[in-house]
């Protein structure tokens, strides 16, 4: 992180997006998976190709070019990499789905039991896919809240301690992950609605996020809320999100990070640009410059 930021401290303004938050999440979910430092820089560029591929429109347009080589690139990475762990594991989330050394799970739970090659594969893909794409909406959107809720970042810059329910507060208010889709396996009437078995649900997570009837003033960053964490943006049930604790960890110290760096917009009424994707929702480009002169260290890393 702090290598990050002082390459756009050089470089004055900057797309926070690209040039701040993709190579932070990709770095973050490449340690995790075990990628190697010296491919990091291969990772981010077919990661961002294969993450681009999420978006159904560009999906389409580029079907048979970039997006499709970089997927085949990846697959052919990934094999490799398990090979290797295979044969000399590492403490990393490949090891733990090729090697079943039942550190992690009792007999009846343990990954590796179930993963042959095609779906360490495809959960090594599953992964970045999934994690990349909602850590990026987080930080570039939870910053652009801040910015306009700027008495948040000043209180967050005062006092560190309430990261965690800022963080929540982002989560609340910008969700990336918009809308799960469900099949209704039976009948069901939810709230005096009737829902037939096998008709298609969605739910709304950013409309529930901000039902006034469970948030006062539910447009407003508040870290006092008492339910901070009572938010859907991580899914419920059995399918919440694998990579909560993770993207919550990582939001803080970038907040709590960014919080002393003061970032301001470049133009301050300029409108942030949004991606057309319905279902992950984020900005496409957050202009951001850095304001020197108290860019105190935070003494939070990324090592
Ligand atoms: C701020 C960041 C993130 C947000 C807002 C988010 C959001 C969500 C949501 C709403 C779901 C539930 C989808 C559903 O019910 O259909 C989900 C599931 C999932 N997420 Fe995340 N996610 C984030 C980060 C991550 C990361 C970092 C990873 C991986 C490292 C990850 C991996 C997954 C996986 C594998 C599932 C599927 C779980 C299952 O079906 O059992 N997510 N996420």
């Amino acid at each position: 992180m702090e290598a990050l930021y002082q390459q756009s401290l050089a470089a004055g303004a900057i797309d926070f997006v690209a040039d701040f938050a993709e190579p932070l999440a990709t770095y973050v979910i490449g340690e995790l998976l075990g990628v190697p430092p010296e491919d990091h820089a291969w990772f981010h560029t077919h990661a961002k190709q294969v993450v681009q591929g999420l978006d159904p429109e560009v999906a389409l347009e580029k079907t048979d070019s970039s997006i499709v080589r970089s997927r085949i690139r990846f697959v052919r990475y990934f094999h490799q990499l398990a090979g290797q762990r295979r044969a000399d594991p590492r403490d990393d989330v490949l090891t733990d789905l090729v090697v079943d050394d039942g550190r992690h799970c009792d007999a009846d739970a343990r990954i590796s039991d179930a993963a042959g090659p095609d779906e360490v594969i495809s959960s090594a893909v599953l992964l970045l896919t999934a994690g990349i794409a909602p850590i990026v909406d987080l930080l570039s959107c939870g910053l652009h809240e801040l910015i306009r809720q700027s008495r948040s970042f000043e209180r967050l810059a005062a006092d560190p301690r309430i990261a965690p329910s800022v963080v929540e507060e982002l989560l609340r208010l910008q969700p990336s992950v918009q809308c799960p889709v469900r099949k209704a396996s039976t009948d069901v009437t939810i709230e005096g609605t009737d829902i037939a078995r096998g008709s298609t649900v969605v739910a709304v997570l950013g409309a529930a996020n901000r039902d006034p009837a469970v948030y006062a003033d539910p447009d407003q960053i508040n870290p006092d809320r008492r339910r901070a964490g009572g938010h859907l943006a991580f899914g419920m049930g059995p399918h919440f999100c694998l990579g909560a604790a993770v993207s919550r960890l990582l939001a803080r110290a970038a907040f709590i990070a960014l919080a002393h760096r003061e970032p301001k917009h470049l133009v301050e009424d300029l409108d942030p640009v949004y991606r057309m994707n319905l279902m992950v929702r984020g900005l496409e480009r957050l202009p951001v410059q850095w304001v020197a002169g108290k860019s105190q260290d935070s003494g939070l890393r990324m090592t």
